[in-house]
């Protein structure tokens, strides 16, 4: 079969990009033995995101540290507490002394500064989750490849971006690699690692430890528009945003056949308040800009506007449904 497949692909350009793949299925196999040179996780952006993947490192034992304005780590750590209150009640109804030490030692596990200098300086692994926004980001890495130990290793969170464009601002590409968490990070089991053409073995190798140690699964991405799932999903999105501009469906209409008759667990309009409709809105404007011609990729008035009036969905308690409780 193996040989087969060689003749088959000998002659084209395909044959290095089957060998890169079968290398990378390799390394999936080999990994998850022995001990994670990884410690230490230093965060970057204490949003949704960052608060999400902050928690999940603290709970399995690494040592971390969030990087935002004050006013933006203190909000992530109340929120890592409103979601270990929910965690520790489920797992010790009715010992409350054993659950405030559990939620005690998570939180043990997590420091925040406001200065990237600090919060880089002994560093195994930076995970930035900043605003979706490739100067930003670039800007955060100058700073943290400044700051930390050559051997850190860095890993950007974008939902979008092209992560070469993204490790072009440091010394390390070799070091430097995509990390897809999703949202809620405790509750979802997939990480989409995406390595460029020039992240590393060993780091791809140390991120697949990494990302096994918190209990998620791991698939190998390429660094191409949205990656595997959010490549899929934004279309999807972005078509039921027009059924409903258009087509004079009611958003509830939409969710509800979308569960009911496609079996998926949550509705379009459901997920993108979730996401976050500023997130959304800003994914698309950026594959619009890449590929305008692509009607998949057109932006859409009504996202605009809520996002214009701040209604961005959980996190605000109002997006395209309203909700009792905000992120915040
Ligand atoms: P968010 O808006 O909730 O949080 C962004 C945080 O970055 C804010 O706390 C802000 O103060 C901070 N920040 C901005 N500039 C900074 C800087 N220079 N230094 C330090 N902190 C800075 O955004 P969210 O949703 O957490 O998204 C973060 C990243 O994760 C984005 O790249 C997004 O595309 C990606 N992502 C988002 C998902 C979602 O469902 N919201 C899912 C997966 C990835």
């Amino acid at each position: 079969m193996f040989s087969v497949c060689t003749k088959t692909l000998r002659s084209s350009s395909k044959l290095s990009t089957y060998i890169r793949s079968l290398t990378t299925a390799q390394i999936f196999q080999q990994d998850g033995n022995g001990k994670s040179s990884i410690k230490n996780i230093t965060v970057i952006g204490g949003g949704i995101m960052g608060s999400g993947v902050a928690q999940a490192s603290a709970q399995n034992g690494f040592s971390v540290t969030v990087v935002d304005k004050d006013e933006y780590t203190q909000k992530c750590m109340v929120s890592i507490r409103k979601s270990l209150d929910i965690i520790a009640k489920k797992k010790f109804p009715d010992e409350p002394k054993s659950a405030r030490k559990f939620i005690d030692t998570i939180f043990n596990n997590i420091k925040t500064t406001r200065k990237i200098e600090v919060g880089c300086e002994t560093a195994d692994l930076v995970v930035e989750a900043v605003v979706e926004n490739l100067s930003i980001k670039q800007d955060v890495f100058r700073k943290a490849d400044q700051a930390s130990p050559e051997n850190t290793i860095f890993t950007s969170n974008t939902s979008s971006l092209i992560i070469e464009d993204i490790a072009k601002s440091t010394s390390r590409p070799d070091k430097f690699a995509g990390i897809h968490f999703f949202n809620p990070v405790w509750n979802m089991k997939l990480v989409e690692i995406i390595k460029t053409q020039s992240t590393s073995d060993d780091t791809f190798k140390k991120l697949l430890r990494y990302t096994k140690d918190l209990g998620k699964v791991p698939v190998s991405s390429p660094d191409t528009l949205g990656f595997i799932v959010n490549r899929l999903l934004f279309p999807y999105l972005m078509e039921s945003l027009r059924l409903h501009e258009h087509g004079h469906v009611s958003i509830t209409d939409i969710d509800t056949a979308m569960k009911l008759g496609a079996g998926y667990p949550k509705g379009p309009f459901e997920i993108m308040d979730i996401i976050g409709l500023d997130t959304v809105k800003v994914l698309i404007e950026g594959w619009h800009k890449k590929e305008p011609e692509n009607p998949l990729f057109f932006p859409s008035e009504i996202l605009n506007k809520l996002v214009l009036d701040y209604k961005l969905g959980q996190k605000t308690g109002i997006g395209f449904y309203k909700y009792k409780h905000t992120l915040y």
